[in-house]
């Protein structure tokens, strides 16, 4: 791979598993240093195993929903360095899967606090840092759910709806800073996610997991998967100075995802 990401420090929240894993992976393997967060000991445990893990990969434990949390990363990140070229707000749950009549409070309010309220913590102490770098850039995992609706899914809908919002908002407010701001939108991801949420709504619906996981894969008119790394090549050309002048925009990697349902 092109080392086009050579000297870059990005930070991902959320980064020990999944899109995010896939993401660090492909930032190292383009030059950068990558400071990563997760909840989850296992996932911890296997990105230590990095052969780059304390060279240019870093792994801190943090819940990216606990203020206090994020702040006390924030110090461990800021002892290695004091300037960022990137964040990447990745953390965000499925949440719940059921009608608005079958679901709890609880469960829209976690997932508003995981999904967006994180978010808010990070931005604000990666901005600085960013500033000090005299430029760099944001990228915000949305979805699918944050350009449609998306059925039996209303929280997590809501939750991506409002990282477009914000991205279009931080884009405006920091551009006289040369800090961009985009969001990406993955269609569906082959990967532990997508299992789980096949589950729940064969469960729901009672209807079989392959016919769930049929009817997902014909929402997008290419008729396929979406793969992590896809969604880390967008975020490595969006961090690179090839795409220098590329902010406020909400970019789908969904085979042209044509609907939710
Ligand atoms: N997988 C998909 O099909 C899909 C589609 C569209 C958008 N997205 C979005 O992309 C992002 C990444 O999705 P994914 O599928 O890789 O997620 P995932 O469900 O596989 O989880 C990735 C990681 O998040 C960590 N995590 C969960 N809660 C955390 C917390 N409070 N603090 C720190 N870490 C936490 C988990 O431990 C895990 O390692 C999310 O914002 C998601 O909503 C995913």
């Amino acid at each position: 791979m092109l080392k086009t990401l050579n000297n870059k420090k990005i930070v991902i929240s959320a980064g020990a598993s999944g899109i995010g894993w896939a993401t660090a992976k492909v930032c190292l393997a383009k030059g950068a240093t990558v400071f990563i967060c997760d909840i989850e000991k296992k996932y911890l445990t296997r990105a230590k195993k990095h052969p780059l893990n304390n060279k240019k990969l870093f792994v801190y434990e943090c819940d990216a929903a606990n203020e206090d949390a994020v702040t006390e990363l924030f110090k461990h990140i800021s002892k290695k360095t004091k300037k960022l070229d990137c964040l990447i707000n990745n953390v965000g749950i499925a949440g719940p899967t059921g009608t608005i009549e079958n679901l709890k409070s609880e469960d829209w309010e976690k997932t508003l606090k995981v999904n967006v309220i994180s978010h808010f913590y990070f931005t604000k102490l990666a901005i600085p840092m960013i500033k000090r770098n005299k430029g760099g850039s944001i990228i915000n995992l949305s979805s699918g759910a944050g350009i449609m609706g998306f059925p039996l899914r209303s929280p997590y809908a809501a939750s991506k709806w409002a990282i477009v919002g914000v991205t279009k908002t931080l884009a405006m407010e920091l551009g006289k800073f040369k800090i961009r701001v985009n969001a990406i939108c993955p269609g569906t991801i082959k990967g532990d996610r997508m299992v789980r949420v096949v589950r729940d709504k064969s469960k729901f619906l009672k209807v079989s997991k392959k016919q769930i996981e049929k009817e997902f894969i014909s929402m997008a008119s290419m008729n396929c998967w979406i793969y992590e790394e896809d969604i880390g090549l967008t975020c490595s050309f969006l961090i690179s100075d090839e795409a220098a002048r590329i902010s406020g925009q909400v970019i789908g990697v969904d085979g042209n995802a044509i609907r939710l349902d």
